[in-house]
């Protein structure tokens, strides 16, 4: 019998920012699989764990924090809620909008985002608008439609509703560990993912569910880096779409998680992406989309360097699912035979028989 409910109807309901009367919009997400990835412990001498935030029901964590701005959306009758996104936050507005029965906007840059996301979008019936621009044009863009419309406005800047929600994987894994980890590795595009789950952690520490505090190691990637230049990148040039960001929204708090923690900020190369996106399908069995790699490639990268101390308790976010973007998976290349539908034709091309 599966009593898992989603967020909104766990226990993690009391740090929610809603009441007795808010409504639950959810598609059940959260409570997703944290798997030790034995390959990348033996590698970096540590005990390595991945939160696969791509098992979520949109595919991204995006929903842990898109059911707590829909049900405050709802609650509060708004009719359209509106967000700028690289992909995910409009699949998991599109879908958390339709669930509750209100209209999505979403606003993505022409050409740059996932096409699985753009379908998400598509299938789940949002007005979408394709900008000829970078994803913070559509940032802004879409901040100053929600000041002067009656659009409520679902990105987490701003929406401290949605960083609520997003700051229960950090519950989940204490509650899985028994502790939080030392070092908590993730990707980082807008600055909401980090911010958020160090704040949960500092909550789950303040509540005596934890006794200590993670480091928080973020990663950008390199063609994509402000938080780790300390300014913004107008031209911000990732093959990892998702985190494709040159002026992050949530700047300070993900700045402030890294160095509160004592912590990093740290790039990547889309090479160094790539190869762990590959390791994590081929060895741990996980697809999880490029972006989400960031913080594996990051965390390989410290260990290359000689800047990882053996036997640190480290979990990665790999933070959407693979099969979002088909296309980053099959230009990386593949191999296949192609045979006759007869049985020995196929033997002989897999090496069975001669
Ligand atoms: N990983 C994935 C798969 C993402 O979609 C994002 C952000 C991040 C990591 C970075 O998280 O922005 O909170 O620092 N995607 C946003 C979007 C920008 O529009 O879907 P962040």
């Amino acid at each position: 019998m599966n009593t898992w409910h989603g967020l909104i109807n766990s226990d993690y309901r009391r740090w929610l920012p809603v009441t007795p009367d808010t409504p639950a919009i959810s598609l059940n997400e959260g409570n997703t699989p944290l798997l030790r990835s034995d390959h990348l412990s033996a590698t970096t001498g540590c005990d390595v764990w991945l939160k696969v935030e791509g098992a979520n029901p949109t595919g991204s964590f995006k929903d842990r924090g898109m059911t707590v701005a829909l049900s405050l959306a709802v609650e509060s009758g708004a009719e359209t809620v509106i967000c700028a996104s690289t992909g995910n936050t409009s699949a998991s507005a599109a879908a958390y909008a339709a669930r509750a029965g209100v209209s999505a906007a979403v606003l993505v840059p022409k050409g740059r985002i996932a096409l699985g996301k753009l379908s998400q979008a598509v299938r789940h019936g949002a007005r979408i608008v394709e900008i000829d621009g970078t994803f913070d044009d559509c940032m802004r863009v879409a901040r100053e439609l929600a000041a002067d419309h009656p659009v409520a406005l679902v990105n987490s800047v701003g929406n401290e509703l949605r960083l609520a929600g997003q700051r229960t994987v950090a519950y989940e894994i204490v509650d899985a560990l028994g502790e939080a980890p030392d070092v908590h590795c993730l990707p980082v595009g807008n600055g909401g993912n980090i911010t958020a789950t160090w704040g949960g952690y500092r909550t789950y520490l303040e509540a005596g569910r934890a006794t200590r505090l993670p480091r928080m190691w973020g990663f950008q990637a390199a063609g994509a880096a402000p938080l780790v230049h300390g300014r913004p990148v107008a031209e911000p040039c990732t093959a990892a779409s998702a985190i494709n960001v040159g002026n992050p929204a949530t700047w300070d708090g993900a700045v402030a998680a890294g160095e509160e923690s004592g912590g990093l900020m740290a790039a990547v190369s889309d090479e160094q992406i790539f190869a762990a996106y590959r390791m994590l399908a081929g060895r741990d069995g996980v697809f999880a989309e490029p972006a989400s790699a960031a913080g594996v490639a990051g965390l390989l990268d410290r260990h290359a360097r000689g800047a990882l101390e053996p036997g640190l308790r480290i979990v990665i976010t790999l933070s959407g699912n693979g099969l979002k973007d088909l296309d980053a998976s099959l230009r990386d290349g593949y191999t296949s035979a192609e045979t006759s539908a007869a049985t020995a034709d196929v033997a002989r091309a897999l090496g069975l028989a001669a």
